[in-house]
């Protein structure tokens, strides 16, 4: 397979669930261009119409009107956040501010997903909740006022992180936090300093002091480096061409993946880089390689834990051996990404396993074929559909449907950066 042209990919997922609760508890009408239209993004304006702001539907290319009260008001019903994590836990730090009562449930998925990491830190902030399953959903928070908090996080995790940091804006209360190991994306904490709150660095501490306010904004969310990875790891696997992927948002703390591709032999170059609301940005560009086996420390992890699918499968087409170390984290994300990816490459002829916390991968030569399971997984859909398009693959992934959680459109763009090369 050839690749060439260039292509876009939907909007940024965190940045649009950050965007939209943020501009919802502001006062007004926020504007939001290129928001992401996904059924996560989705689960984010459905759960804020519920908390009484006005959000406009998410449509591709059209742009997303949010008027918020400066305040939430009390949910008639149970908040239904869908798949999404992102949704419920920072939701939850924002609701730990407010004073009423709000239930909080997911589909399947999600309702298995651990909460605790989230309600421990709001709670010693003076939040309550009540559980109904144990450490999962459904969860009620009864808000109220906080206490400031300083809390050094068990693991790195963005949403903890912002779901403390909302806490403490909608809360008006300095908190400070430490991340354990690497630095997780910090979108929450630029979005914070564009409004004006101080957000400070130092020895590892994040500190929030509430002296900014929330005020409607008028923004445009870059393309999804996560989304664009999925493209470029088709790239790297193609015979020959080049692919452009366009406008890309390109926060180091989102593009590890990228720092590791390198090491495996693919270099990715960056061009037409710029800022955009306090975020770079930039379009991919991205050329066939042959990989070679690399080490992904622990320290790495937090910086390209949504990648990690995506690179098992490329390191699949490396030589030697790839290790990723430390990624027991990805046991609880939409589903348990670790045993699915090392028990998914052995169903199509790979090699490999987990080791206590690590994930090892061994590359071959030999055409990929079986049949995938995803457990309604996005990520890990998407990584093994980029296998599939090697020469003489018989991939069969059960669920390609699941890629509209976090990528419209997925399957089209996959075909249109292949067919664009045809001679
Ligand atoms: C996200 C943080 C990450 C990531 C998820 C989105 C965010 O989760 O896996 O897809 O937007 O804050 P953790 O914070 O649990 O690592």
């Amino acid at each position: 397979m050839r690749v060439g042209g260039s292509v876009g990919v939907p909007g940024d997922k965190s940045i649009t669930h950050r965007v939209l609760l943020l501009a919802a508890m502001a006062r007004g009408t926020s504007r939001i261009r290129g928001a992401l239209t996904s059924l996560d993004a989705k689960s984010s304006a459905r759960v804020l119409r519920q908390l009484g702001a006005v959000v406009s539907p998410l449509r591709e290319g059209s742009v997303t009107l949010v008027a918020g009260r400066g305040r939430f008001r009390r949910p008639a019903e149970v908040l239904n956040c869908g798949n999404s994590g992102t949704t419920t836990r920072l939701a939850l730090g924002l609701l730990s501010a407010h004073r009423f009562s709000a239930t909080l449930t997911g589909d399947r998925s999600l309702r298995g997903r651990p909460m605790r990491r989230i309600t421990k830190p709001l709670a010693a902030m003076g939040a309550r909740f009540t559980e109904r399953n144990g450490d999962g959903l459904p969860l009620t928070v009864e808000g109220g006022e906080l206490r400031p908090l300083r809390y050094e996080m068990p693991v790195s995790s963005a949403q903890i992180k912002s779901a403390i940091l909302l806490a403490g804006m909608a809360g008006e209360v300095e908190v400070a936090v430490r991340e354990p190991q690497g630095r997780s994306r910090d979108h929450t904490e630029r979005l914070l300093r564009a409004f004006g709150y101080r957000v400070l660095e130092h020895d590892g501490w994040i500190s929030f002091i509430p002296d900014g306010k929330v005020e409607p904004i008028d923004i445009a969310v870059p393309g999804d480096p996560s989304s664009a990875a999925f493209l470029a790891g088709a790239a790297i696997l193609a015979d020959g061409g080049e692919l452009r992927i366009a406008r890309v948002g390109l926060n180091p703390t989102r593009i590890g993946y990228s720092r590791v591709l390198a090491r495996m032999g693919a270099t990715i170059a960056l061009e037409n880089e710029a800022t955009q609301y306090g975020e770079p940005v930039g379009d991919l560009l991205v050329r066939p390689a042959r990989l070679i086996h690399t080490e992904v420390p622990a320290g790495e992890i937090p910086g390209l834990i949504d990648e990690v699918p995506l690179l098992a499968v490329l390191a699949s087409r490396a030589s030697g051996i790839t290790a990723f170390r430390q990624v027991g984290e990805l046991r609880i994300k939409e589903s348990n990404r670790l045993e699915l990816v090392a028990e998914n490459l052995r169903a199509v002829g790979g090699r490999a396993e987990v080791q206590g916390e690590d994930l090892l991968v061994e590359g071959s030569e030999a055409a990929p074929r079986g049949r995938v399971r995803t457990a309604g997984d996005h990520r890990l859909a998407m990584a093994f559909a980029v296998l599939s398009t090697l020469p003489g693959a018989r991939v069969q992934v059960d669920d390609m449907a699941c890629s509209a959680v976090s990528f419209p459109g997925f399957p089209g763009a996959l075909r249109q950066i292949r067919r664009k090369a045809r001679p």
